[in-house]
């Protein structure tokens, strides 16, 4: 089964940026983390990442046309954009949240909320990068 691990805004900067929130595994490691964990679970893992909100949305409608399963860290767009509500509501595959740090926790009250999660299966968040395997291994199990 394909799936595809949809990474946000700076997220590319993996490694580098605030890695006493976000970690030191960069955002190539974690792709290649993605596949290698993907592989065990029997799952063909597809990882990208984007600084434009049209091109996340553009994935998404794809994902909904092929029905391809999605773990999404949509970063900052998680808590504003309505365009992303839209785009995970009609998706066909099972989608599920992932955020390396726990949003829900942090002080800044914007990152209280989340327009992905009324739409996914599940959310996988605080758990550092191992939260991508955890959201691959739900990806497996609800198929
Ligand atoms: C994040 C949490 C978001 O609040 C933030 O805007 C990000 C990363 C995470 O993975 O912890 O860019 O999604």
């Amino acid at each position: 089964m394909r799936v595809w691990v949809l990474n946000g805004p700076n997220l590319g900067r993996l490694g580098r940026r605030q890695p006493e929130i976000y970690g030191t595994t960069t955002h190539d490691e974690l792709a290649e983390l993605c596949g290698r964990w993907g592989h065990e679970l029997g799952l063909e893992v597809e990882t990208r990442q984007t600084n434009h909100e049209g091109e996340m949305l553009d994935w998404l409608n794809e994902a909904a046309d092929l029905s391809v399963p999605v773990v999404l860290n949509a970063a900052a767009w998680t808590h504003y954009s309505l365009a992303l509500y839209d785009a995970c509501a009609q998706l066909t595959g099972p989608l599920v949240e992932v955020h390396i740090s726990d949003p829900k926790q942090r002080p800044e009250e914007f990152r209280h909320t989340s327009h992905v999660e009324p739409h996914a299966l599940a959310t996988v968040a605080g758990q550092g990068i191992d939260g991508y395997r955890q959201a691959l291994e739900i990806v497996s199990r609800s198929s």
